[in-house]
C-alpha cells in the first residue's frame, strides 16, 4: 500500500483508524476514499481519447517546417480514463460546497447558484473580446450598471473595471496616483503601509517602485495614529490602509487619516478587498479614500481561487478619476454605455495612465457581481455585512475561553475572529490545531497571519454559514483547543484520518517538484 510509485516519490499514507481490525485492501482503496496515481503514470502510449483520422498531406505547406518530428510526451488515456481520473481527483478535495471554509481573509463563502447560470447566458458567456463593439453593446450596458452599483455602493466618483485581481487593482491605484503626482509635477517615493494591512499592498508598492515604510500597529491592532501623522510629509506619495483591516477590525481613524494625507498632499488608498463587511453601511467615498479595490471574487459572488481569474475594480475619487486606465466602459451624455480604447481616448480620456490589461474583461465575474447585487438589493446588501460580522462576532464570543483572543477586548471584530496560540501547551502550536481540524471534517483557517500577532488563527465564518453549521465548527475548534491546552499527543500527530499525514511544508515551498519526470 506504501510502496513507491514510478516517480520514485513514497507518499506517506495515513495509518487507518480501524487498522487492527480490517486487512488492507488489494487495491489501496478504502472504500470511497480512492487512491489515485498521477495521470502520467496512468497514461500508456498509443492510447487515445479521440478518435480521428490523420489528415493526409500537409494542410499548410508554409507550416512543414513547424512539424513535430518526435511524439509529445503527454500520457494517452482513453476518454473513461480521463474522466474517472479528474473525478476521482476532485473527491479528494475540499471545498464550499462540503463544508464551512474559515479561510480567514479569503472570504469562502457559498456564492448563489443563481449568478452562476446567469454567467453561463451564451449572451455572456461565448463573447469575444475582439467582436465588433455593435455586436456586444447588452455586454456594455451590464457593465455600466454594475458600475453605477459600485459607485453609489462606494461613494466614489468613477470605477476602473479593468484590473483583474485584487493585487492588479492595487497596482491600478497607485498608477492612478503615480499619474497625478506627475502631472502636477510633484513626483514622490514613499508609501506608508501599516502593519495592520494586507501584505499584499507593501508588494504592490514596491512593484509600482515606491520604497516601503512601516507605520505600527497599536495593541488594540489599529493603525497607530500618532506614527503616521508624524511621519507624513512632501515625500510621501499615498498611504495604503486595509479597511477592514487584517486583524479583522474596523479603521475608525479614517476620516482623520484622509485629512492628515490629503493636508500634506498625500493621497489615500484603501484596500477594500474585506467590503463584505461594511458594505450598504459605510461608503468609502464619505471617509475621505482616493482610490480603493473591491474584490468581486469576495464580497459580489464568484468563488475566491476556486473561479478562475478574479476581478478588482478599482473605484477613484474627483482627483484621480482622470487618470484611470484603458479600456473603460463609459455612458455617453445620452447614458449610453460604451468601450473607450486608446483611439477615443483623445476626446474622452486625454490624462489616462495607460493600459493595464489587454482586454475590458472579466465578463463572467461581472455578469454574477451584478446578479448578485440586483438579486440582494440594497436592503439585502446590507443585510450581508451585518450577518458577516455577527457570525464573526459568535464564533469569537463562544471560543474566548479556551483561545486567546488578543484583541476580543478592543470591542466587536468585524467579519473576522481572530486568535493567537497563547496558552497552548508546551511544543503545541497553531500548526497542530490547524492540523486537528482536517480530521474534524474541515478547511483549516488562515494561520500564522496577520503576523502582528503570534500564532495568528484567522477565521472568517462568512454570511452564508448557519447558526447549526457554526455551532458544529465552534464545537470542533473548542475540541481541539482544550486538547492543545492539555497536551493532547495524538493532536501532535494530526491528521490521522486525511490521506496523507503531515507534509513537509517548507520542502514543498522551497523546492517544488513541479515536473513530473520518469526515472
Ligand atoms: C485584504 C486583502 N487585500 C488584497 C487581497 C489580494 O487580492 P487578490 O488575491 O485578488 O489579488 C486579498 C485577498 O484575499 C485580501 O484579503
Amino acid at each position: 500500500m506504501n510502496a513507491p510509485n514510478r516517480a520514485g516519490w513514497r507518499p506517506e499514507i495515513a495509518a487507518d483508524p480501524c487498522e487492527d481490525r480490517a486487512p488492507p485492501t488489494a487495491s489501496g482503496n478504502r472504500a470511497l476514499a480512492l487512491e489515485e496515481p498521477l495521470i502520467f503514470e496512468l497514461g500508456a502510449a498509443g492510447k487515445c481519447g479521440l478518435d480521428v483520422e490523420p489528415v493526409p498531406g500537409e494542410v499548410l505547406p508554409a507550416l512543414a517546417k513547424f512539424r513535430r518530428r518526435a511524439p509529445v510526451a503527454l500520457p494517452g488515456l482513453t476518454e473513461p480514463e480521463v474522466m474517472r481520473h479528474y473525478t476521482r481527483l476532485s473527491r479528494q478535495n475540499y471545498a464550499i460546497d462540503l463544508g464551512p471554509f474559515p479561510l480567514g481573509s479569503c472570504t469562502m463563502k457559498h456564492n448563489p447558484r443563481l449568478d452562476e447560470k446567469l454567467a453561463r447566458l451564451a449572451g455572456f458567456a461565448d463573447i469575444h473580446p475582439l467582436q465588433p463593439r455593435q455586436s456586444v453593446e447588452g455586454a456594455f450596458e451590464a457593465i455600466a450598471q454594475l458600475a453605477d452599483w459600485l459607485l453609489a455602493l462606494t461613494g466614489m466618483a468613477s470605477v476602473a473595471l479593468s484590473p483583474k485581481a485584487g493585487a492588479h487593482g492595487e497596482l491600478c491605484g497607485l498608477l492612478c496616483i503615480r499619474a497625478a503626482l506627475e502631472a502636477r509635477g510633484d513626483p514622490r517615493a514613499v508609501i506608508l503601509v501599516p502593519e495592520s494591512a494586507h501584505g499584499t499592498n507593501p508588494a504592490t508598492a514596491a512593484f509600482a517602485g515606491y520604497r516601503v515604510e512601516n507605520i505600527p500597529a497599536t495593541a488594540a491592532g489599529r493603525v497607530d495614529l500618532a506614527a503616521l501623522t508624524a511621519r507624513l510629509g512632501p515625500d510621501v506619495a499615498a498611504v495604503m490602509i486595509t479597511n477592514p483591516n487584517t486583524c479583522g477590525l474596523f479603521e475608525p481613524d479614517m476620516k482623520t487619516i484622509s485629512q492628515a494625507a490629503h493636508a500634506a498632499g498625500a493621497f489615500v488608498y484603501c484596500d477594500g478587498a474585506n467590503f463584505n463587511a461594511i458594505v450598504g453601511r459605510v461608503r468609502p467615498g464619505d471617509l475621505g479614500v482616493d482610490a480603493m479595490h473591491i474584490n468581486l471574487h469576495k464580497t459580489f459572488s464568484t468563488p475566491h481561487g476556486g473561479g478562475g481569474p478574479g476581478s478588482g475594480p478599482v473605484v477613484l475619487s474627483a482627483a484621480l478619476a482622470p487618470f484611470a486606465p484603458l479600456p473603460l466602459v463609459r455612458r455617453d451624455a445620452a447614458g449610453h454605455a460604451t468601450l473607450i480604447e486608446e483611439e477615443d481616448a483623445a476626446d474622452t480620456a486625454p490624462d489616462s495612465f495607460g493600459r493595464m490589461t489587454a482586454f475590458h474583461g472579466q465578463m463572467g465575474m461581472f455578469t454574477r457581481a451584478l446578479a448578485y447585487i440586483l438579486s440582494h438589493g440594497a436592503d439585502g446588501l446590507r443585510a450581508v455585512s451585518g450577518d458577516a460580522v455577527l457570525n464573526a462576532n459568535y464564533v469569537l464570543r463562544a471560543l474566548e475561553d479556551v483561545l486567546d483572543a488578543p484583541f476580543a477586548g478592543s470591542g466587536p471584530c468585524m467579519h473576522e475572529a481572530l486568535f493567537s496560540d497563547a496558552g497552548m501547551a508546551e511544543g503545541f502550536s497553531t500548526l497542530d490545531i490547524a492540523k486537528g481540524l482536517i480530521d474534524e471534517g474541515y478547511h483549516p483557517m488562515t494561520v500564522y497571519f496577520p503576523l502582528v500577532v503570534h500564532g495568528a488563527m484567522l477565521v472568517e465564518p462568512t454570511e452564508t454559514e448557519s447558526r447549526a453549521g457554526l455551532d458544529g465548527f465552534i464545537a470542533s475548534l473548542r475540541s481541539l483547543a482544550e486538547r492543545g491546552r492539555a497536551g493532547d499527543p495524538a493532536l501532535k500527530t494530526a491528521p490521522h484520518y486525511a490521506p496523507r499525514r503531515r507534509l513537509d511544508e517548507t520542502l514543498a515551498a522551497r523546492k517544488p517538484v513541479l515536473v513530473w519526470k520518469e526515472r
